[in-house]
């Protein structure tokens, strides 16, 4: 079993300093092949599941997924959360966020990119999703279960914007039945590719703006992510989200 890994003052200092920051391989083989068994049961039972829950993130609602997701896979397959992954990254988010654990919220977002899919995650600030109302500070810690190259769709981020201001988003294709946001105010040219072997991970901040790539191999791309956030607080003034179709 892999050690609870207590990230370094280098990995932390790369975090406040980028958004963002890559790990030393989280799970090990026995684990990921446990991990990879839960996650494919929940896509072949997807259809069961709550449709608030199981989304097309890029589809309109209409038609075949392209790129299926599924929010919150713990409340169909609880043993994630008593799994030695959750626990290992339950104790990266505190340390990263300053925050004991037991004031941490979380969810899970397991990400299926199918093999030779064609289309991009598009770039977002995952905090333009959220309420202007409240402010919390948060991160995903992104594990792929299978291989994330290039070719596959790995992580790209740009260092630095987090701690910039919540960047204009808009919904993909200017669709607003598509529920996927994205924001043109991103330079790809100062984007940094983040290839991961399975098991590896990666963790951002809400505010880091990030993109992955089509998945051009023959291969699912399978994603797993804990998104952890710590107590919120009211905002006086929020600024407009106007993309956001609540609030
Ligand atoms: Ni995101």
């Amino acid at each position: 079993m892999t050690q609870i890994l207590s990230p370094g003052e280098e990995l932390l200092d790369a975090f406040r300093a980028n958004g963002f920051s890559t790990l030393p391989k989280l799970v090990d083989e026995s684990e990921l092949e446990w991990l990879r068994g839960v996650y494919d049961r929940l896509f072949e039972n997807y259809l069961s599941a709550d449709p608030g829950d199981y989304y097309d993130i890029s589809g309109d609602g209409t038609g075949v997924a392209q790129l299926p997701q599924i929010i919150r896979p713990e409340k169909y397959a609880p043993e994630l959360v008593e799994s030695a992954h959750f626990a290992r990254c339950r104790s990266i988010a505190s340390a990263f966020l300053g925050v004991p654990e037991s004031e941490l919220d979380f969810y899970g977002h397991a990400i299926l990119k199918p093999a030779e899919y064609g289309a991009p995650t598009p770039w977002h600030q995952d905090e333009a999703y959220m309420s202007p109302h409240w402010h919390r500070r948060g991160l995903s810690i992104w594990t792929p279960l299978d291989g994330a190259s290039v070719e596959s769709g790995c992580l790209h981020f740009v260092p630095g914007l987090h701690r910039g201001p919540v960047l204009p988003h808009r919904h993909i294709d200017h669709d607003d039945r598509v529920r996927g946001l994205m924001t043109d105010e991103v330079d790809p040219a100062a984007a940094v590719a983040c290839p991961l072997e399975a098991g590896e991970a990666s963790v951002h901040d809400f505010r880091t703006p990030h993109y992955a790539g089509p998945n051009h191999t023959s291969r699912a791309r399978r994603a797993y992510v804990l998104v952890f956030m710590g107590p919120a607080t009211a905002v006086e003034d929020p600024e407009p989200r106007p993309w956001r179709t609540q609030d």
